[in-house]
């Protein structure tokens, strides 16, 4: 994937959306769940107003259960619904129409006493690339693939799916810009995959992630590569690299002259994680927010 956003493409993206919301009673949003807030739009909150929310903490298979439930926790008490799941074994999807129903029962209720039993539930489902919103909605619809070619700034038609149980969905109209505000959250997006690489060069993504790892879950490390992680790594001249070279040299990576070859494991690294051999492993919880979110209240 190679998108570049422009802010013609994001004025384009946001009037067709909030133009779409209007018709729509709730908005699905989809989040990586190793990445639950990094990986959201960042003007998805003032773009959907005051509609029903609902979130969808996808890519459970590769994130930490226990860190899976605080997040859980946190967008409910935030007045979200919240689903987890794995669409692409479909694990969680199931729930959806139920869920999207307890969400929206009073208005359901308010419908039923006007005599409209039956009106369809509109939802409209957003995500920024790669979360997994295609998987999830072909999932939700019970079919294979067919994913429309995404094309920042292409007008697409409206793409309404009706399912059995009497919702419409909508997909996002225009492709959702994630955040880029700032080295955090590209380093977060980069090594699961959300953006492309080349934001950063191939090692220096791997030491950042080496150190979340450190910091998130250090024995996931020493099981899969072999060493223990010394205890003051923090305070190493260049933890990330240095934790790296242990690694490497532990799998026996060398090139001529005895070096290690960090950039052979820098790439088994990120492969690594990203496929989930590492473990199940979460690179943000809702603690690391916590101080932001106290200075915002005040
Ligand atoms: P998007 O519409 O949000 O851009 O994402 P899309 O559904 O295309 O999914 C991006 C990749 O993430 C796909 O992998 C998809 O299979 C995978 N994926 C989606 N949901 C989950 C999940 O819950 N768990 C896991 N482990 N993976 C998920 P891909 O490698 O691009 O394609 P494929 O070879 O898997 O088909």
């Amino acid at each position: 994937m190679n998108i570049q956003w422009y802010p013609g493409h994001m004025t384009r993206t946001r009037r067709q959306m909030q133009e779409s919301i209007r018709r729509v009673d709730a908005v699905c949003e989809v989040v990586d769940a190793r990445i639950p807030q990094v990986s959201r739009n960042p003007d998805i909150d003032s773009i959907a107003g005051d509609k029903p929310r609902l979130m969808i903490l996808n890519r459970i298979d590769l994130a930490d259960p226990a860190s899976t439930q605080k997040w859980v926790n946190y967008f409910r008490a935030k007045g979200y619904a919240v689903l987890t799941t794995d669409a692409k074994s479909g694990a969680g999807v199931k729930k959806f129409s139920e869920t999207v129903r307890t969400l929206l029962a009073d208005k359901i209720e308010q419908w039923k006493q006007k005599g409209q039993v039956g009106k369809a539930v509109k939802v409209m489902v957003v995500g920024i690339p790669n979360v997994g919103k295609s998987t999830f909605i072909n999932k939700v619809l019970g079919r294979k693939s067919a994913k429309a070619a995404d094309k920042p700034g292409v007008t697409r038609g409206q793409q309404w799916f009706r399912l059995e149980s009497g919702l419409e969905l909508l997909d996002t109209p225009g492709i959702l810009w994630p955040r880029f505000d700032d080295e955090r959250t590209g380093i977060l997006l980069a090594v699961t995959g959300a953006v492309r690489d080349d934001i950063l060069d191939i090692e220096t993504l791997a030491c950042k992630l080496m150190e979340l790892l450190a910091k998130h879950k250090p024995e996931a490390i020493e099981e899969r590569y072999k060493f223990q992680i010394p205890e003051n790594w923090e305070e190493f001249d260049f933890p990330g690299y240095e934790l790296l070279m242990m690694a490497g040299r532990k799998r026996g990576f060398l090139i001529s002259g005895g070096e290690i070859d960090t950039e052979r494991m820098a790439r088994i690294l990120l492969d690594e994680y990203r496929g989930g051999k590492l473990g199940r492993i979460t690179l943000e919880t809702p603690e690391d927010y916590a101080e932001q979110e106290q200075d915002d209240g005040e």
